[in-house]
């Protein structure tokens, strides 16, 4: 496995490696691989003929009062995680490579970030847009794969390659959970031993979501509110929000009929988690 830590270093593996007829796949990260990262890389040795994953901690994402300094690092166990599933190459560039003093130009969308964590975390998807749009160009991949567990985020690539026309196929793949249903997050690591007990309510909340959609429930309002009083129940826990919404909009739905998006942000002492499940009711 390559590693390379400048812009045109990366730039020269990929075009050889297109010059030789090879397919070449991109994974962007934050880093701190759990499996949920590596079944991205997986998904992308099947795609594609080269795997390149970025390793970035992209400061143009955090709001001033997040975790941007605290967020978890550990480049060396990265780099032997993603050597053994077959990584081609990592790209980790530096903050100041990514933003230069000079650097002024970012990528917004107009409607997405709207919705969800969009209200919370002010910036935010400014921040995604502008440093995937980046890697795009710098790596131009044939294809990149995005979990579905930062659903908003994978709606929102997608939005962006087709409005820009980027000449990539953005793949999407399923939430990989911990046995007990808890999302893989990077961001687990902060919870004690008692919050890591209640941040199993968000995967709870969405099986009670199955359950009430599975006997007919058609009024998101009840779901919602049954949603939230059964994360409540769990000592520490804070709602950021609990919204049953249309997959492709992320707009409210009045009733529940068709593909139902039921996305959720609940903080646990200092940690924010999310999670979100579609569902298929029938009519
Ligand atoms: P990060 O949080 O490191 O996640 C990198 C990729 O892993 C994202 O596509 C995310 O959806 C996916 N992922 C995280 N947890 C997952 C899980 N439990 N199951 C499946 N996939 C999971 O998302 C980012 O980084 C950044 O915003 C980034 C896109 C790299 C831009 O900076």
């Amino acid at each position: 496995m390559e590693a390379f830590s400048t812009i045109s270093g990366i730039r020269k593996w990929v075009r050889s490696a297109r010059a030789a007829n090879e397919t070449v796949c991109l994974v962007p990260t934050m880093g701190y691989f759990h499996e949920g990262h590596l079944s991205l890389m997986r998904e992308g040795r099947k795609l594609c003929d080269r795997v390149v994953v970025s390793i970035f901690v992209n400061p143009a994402q955090f709001g001033e009062n997040e975790d941007l300094d605290a967020y978890p690092v550990d480049l060396e166990r990265d780099k032997s995680l993603a050597r053994a599933e077959g990584v081609d190459a990592v790209f980790v560039p530096s903050s100041d490579q990514m933003y230069p003093k000079e650097f002024q130009t970012y990528v917004e969308l107009t409607r997405i970030p709207g919705h969800l964590c969009g209200l919370s975390r002010p910036g935010h998807f400014k921040g995604v847009a502008t440093v995937v749009a980046k890697l795009f160009h710098i790596v131009e991949p044939d294809r990149a794969v995005f979990g579905s567990k930062d659903y908003q985020q994978l709606l929102l690539i997608r939005r962006m390659a087709e409005d820009l026309n980027f000449d990539i196929i953005i793949d999407g793949a399923p939430i990989v959970r911990e046995e007990d249903g808890l999302a893989m997050s990077s961001r687990n690591t902060y919870l004690t031993e008692q919050e890591r007990r209640s941040a199993l309510s968000l995967s709870r909340s969405l099986d009670l979501a199955a359950e009430m959609i599975d006997r007919g429930e058609k009024d998101p309002g009840k779901l919602a509110r049954e949603m939230e009083r059964l994360i409540l129940s769990h000592p520490g826990t804070r709602i950021d929000y609990v919204k049953p919404c249309d997959p492709e909009t992320l707009e409210k739905v009045e009733a529940i009929r068709g593909p139902l998006l039921v996305a959720l942000a609940v903080r646990i002492g200092r940690t924010r988690l999310i999670d979100n499940r579609i569902f298929h009711p029938e009519r």
